[in-house]
């Protein structure tokens, strides 16, 4: 067993040539994917995030190509996650409009220019966060017009507290990890009539943390428009509860079918939940404090929505351990000759972290399937999300790396 990474191929992964399918379209379907991707590239101040060609880094670890969705502009939130909780929360609104008025064909734009204001104000929506989300939850909130109480465990920095607080929601802690803070934000929403948008589905509870999921399918959108619809040979996409490796798994196995790309799933070595959920072929709870210096994916259960999609559609998953992540934050920040500086947080370089696993570990990089043919697409989902915190790791803030 390696000491600082592992990597395991999914023996439950569905053959190339196997069909997206019926039933996985009762998750994750094309037409959601279309209605999310038409009401969120509406929103102000709405621009495709940078896809980032990095050929000194590809050569470097002996790969053809790379190529880096860097998400750090998305909607001024600095990370992917602007697009899910948000757009959940629109359509939360929605649904208590129409329920108001009967009117079903509200846009979100509607809700924008303040025409239904008096109903909207009346709701409250809430969730539990390891900082990303509830900043995305609380930033629709204030987008929208209602109210926004976001619950973080003991071990969301200041810094990411302060930011989801910028949108005016009330933040609140509970003690425990990410886990022990989702259960807390059901029960007090179901006390107080709250709606809990949470980008996690368990039983009874899917349609919120779908309509999340299908939001973060733009980025699956743009990265094919970005790439001409050629499909990288590789995915690197990092999971905590699942929600977006999923995304991007369905919404590329129904674009690409056969030629969908072989698609790896990366964790933190204590919070390897999908990990171990391949390695026994069913859900496995992980337990314990989840601590990583990889904050977004601190989570020990995967999401059943997520699952659904991943048992068959993920082809391997990696662990790593932070000093890897670390290590990447930093590469991307100085990089190989030729490419141009990434600011990515711990979290966005998880995808990285596994390449630089790969590069040490010759068993991980033939699980992987990666060789100097490889071209692999890395989802950079956040940048400086906590900026104090970035510049502790890199040396330097996020604006002199990119000077
Ligand atoms: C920046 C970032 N990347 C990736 C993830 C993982 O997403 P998911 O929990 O849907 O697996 C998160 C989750 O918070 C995140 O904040």
């Amino acid at each position: 067993m390696n000491e600082r990474a592992r990597a395991l191929r999914n023996p439950a992964a569905a053959p190339a040539t196997e069909a997206y399918g019926a039933v996985r379209s009762q998750t994750l379907n094309q037409a959601g994917f279309d209605a999310a991707y038409a009401e969120i590239s509406s929103w102000p101040g709405y621009a495709a995030t940078p896809l980032v060609r990095l050929d000194g880094l590809a050569r470097a670890l002996g790969l053809a190509r790379i190529d880096y969705k860097d998400e750090r502009g998305r909607f001024g939130l600095k990370s992917f996650k602007a697009l899910g909780g948000a757009y959940a929360v629109a359509n939360v609104l929605k649904q208590r409009v129409a329920a108001a008025t009967g009117r079903k064909d509200i846009a979100s734009k509607q809700l924008l220019s303040g025409g239904f204001a008096d109903l909207v104000r009346g709701a409250t929506v809430t969730c539990a966060t390891d900082g990303n989300h509830g900043r995305s939850v609380a930033w629709g909130a204030q987008l929208f017009g209602c109210r926004c109480e976001i619950f973080v465990h003991e071990h969301v920095s200041q810094g990411r507290r302060d930011a989801i607080a910028r949108y005016g929601a009330q933040v609140r802690e509970v003690k425990g990890n990410y886990d022990d803070a989702v259960r807390h934000a059901a029960a007090t929403a179901a006390a107080n009539g709250w709606t809990v948008v949470s980008d996690t589905s368990y039983p009874g509870y899917r349609d919120i943390p779908l309509d999340v999921m299908h939001g973060y399918g733009v980025l699956a959108q743009e990265i094919a428009r970005q790439s001409n619809d050629e499909p990288p040979t590789h995915v690197f996409a990092q999971a905590g509860v699942g929600a977006l490796a999923a995304a991007i798994c369905a919404s590329f196995w129904l674009r690409w079918g056969p030629k969908r790309p072989f698609f790896a799933v990366v964790e933190p070595t204590h919070a390897d939940c999908v990990y171990r959920s391949l390695e026994a072929g069913r859900p496995v709870v992980v337990g314990g404090d989840l601590d990583t210096v990889m904050a977004g994916l601190a989570c020990g259960e995967v999401s059943e929505l997520a699952w659904e999609i991943l048992h068959g559609g993920a082809n391997a998953a990696v662990a790593v351990d932070d000093a890897y992540a670390l290590e990447a934050v930093r590469t991307l920040a100085r990089p190989a000759a030729g490419d141009a500086p990434i600011v990515a947080g711990e979290t966005g370089g998880a995808g990285l972290a596994a390449l630089l696993a790969a590069r040490d570990y010759p068993d991980i990089r033939r699980t992987l399937a990666l060789d100097a043919k490889s071209r692999v697409l890395l989802l950079g989902s956040e940048g400086d999300t906590d900026p104090a915190i970035y510049r502790e790791v890199v040396g330097r803030t996020a604006e002199e790396v990119l000077a």
